[in-house]
């Protein structure tokens, strides 16, 4: 079944996952959303936000406590069957045969997916080309790293031609060069028209790759937009981000009370204030600065980003979580 132009490439209703019912981990709470077609949509969240659990629930893998999803018309609850052909799914854990030779394992998959002789030969040369692994593909994969088998799994995810391709995680614990190949894969392949649901804990990747961002803690979704739609939550602040001759952490003492601050915490060894705009703040910052012979060496001004509203949200850090 073909999507109609404007209808939601899926639709998330709900969904819910206690596991080991009742007194287990209520480890997805209730999750809404929708993307639209041609959207790549980012679930952005630490680590036990309840992403991989969603997608799971999403692709069929677990069944939901509550709630459900639909995919094209079809509920993964009432015809997983239709469902699942228009997912493909690139699991966080990759699911690869070692033994097996690139080629090897994207035909055994293609085969799973109902793909058979020329059709099946064809599918595997253009998604071998798509995932750059085609001067590879007659070598065992367990002699690939770690980036070139994750782009593998992608490519098994690719097989079928889904109409959403959904990506858990794919660029975690790879070196930054196929970091780099993975995003613009996916950059290319949305530009080719295909709606993506990705999961990540990197603020920048979802900046740079989604239309949609929502971010998720303790297995709610906390905020959903744009990235511009989201940072506007912050609000009208400043964020300045001081490095002194004194370590941070007394500097944040020198200053955290200063009028007009709003938030004040120490990140990556700098000493970071957030302050209400105002055009007083700095020389405020200054004179106490003096008063206790604490020099500053340099002070940048931050436009706000996704670690600012996630801090914004639940005072916690994301990077640090
Ligand atoms: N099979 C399971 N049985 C019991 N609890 C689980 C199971 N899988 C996950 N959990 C718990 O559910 C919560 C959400 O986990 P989930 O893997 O969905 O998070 P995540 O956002 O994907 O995290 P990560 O970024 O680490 O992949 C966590 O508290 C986790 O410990
Ligand atoms: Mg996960």
């Amino acid at each position: 079944m073909r999507q109609e132009t404007n209808d939601p490439v899926l639709e998330v209703d709900g969904l819910v996952k206690r596991y080991d019912p009742p007194k287990g981990v209520l480890a997805v709470d209730g999750v809404s959303f929708s993307i639209a077609p041609g959207e790549v949509f980012s679930l952005l969240g630490p680590n036990g936000a309840g992403k991989t659990t969603t997608i799971s629930m999403i692709c069929g893998l677990l069944s939901p406590t509550a709630g459900d999803a639909v995919i094209g018309g079809y509920s993964i609850r009432r015809q997983p069957a239709q469902a699942k052909m228009l997912m493909g799914v690139a699991p966080q854990e990759v699911a690869v045969y070692g033994d097996l030779s690139a080629r090897e394992n994207l035909s055994f998959f293609g085969r799973m997916y109902g793909l058979r002789g020329e059709k099946l030969t064809e599918r595997v040369g253009e998604v071998l080309q798509t995932i750059g692994l085609a001067d590879r593909a007659r070598e065992r994969v367990a002699k690939f790293s770690s980036g070139m088998k994750r782009r593998l799994n992608i490519g098994i995810a690719l097989l079928h031609q889904p109409h959403l391709l959904i990506l858990d995680e794919p660029t975690v614990g790879i070196d930054p060069q196929s970091r780099r190949h993975i995003l613009d894969e996916v950059i290319a392949l949305n530009r080719a028209g295909t709606s993506v649901l990705y999961t990540t804990h990197y603020m920048e990747e979802a900046q740079e790759l989604s239309h949609t961002i929502a971010i998720m803690d303790h297995g709610r979704i906390i905020a959903c937009g744009s990235h511009a739609e989201l940072v506007k939550q912050v609000g009208e602040v400043d964020h300045l981000e001081l490095v002194t001759s004194q370590p941070p952490e007394q500097a944040l003492e020198v200053w955290k009370d200063v009028e007009g601050i709003t938030k004040s915490f120490v990140q990556d060894g700098k000493t970071v204030l957030w302050a209400r705009a105002g055009d007083a703040l700095l020389p405020r910052l200054f004179e106490r600065a003096a008063s206790v012979g604490l020099r500053v060496l340099s002070v940048q001004v931050q436009e706000p980003n996704l670690e600012s509203v996630f801090l914004h949200l639940t005072g916690r850090a994301l990077r640090d979580t």
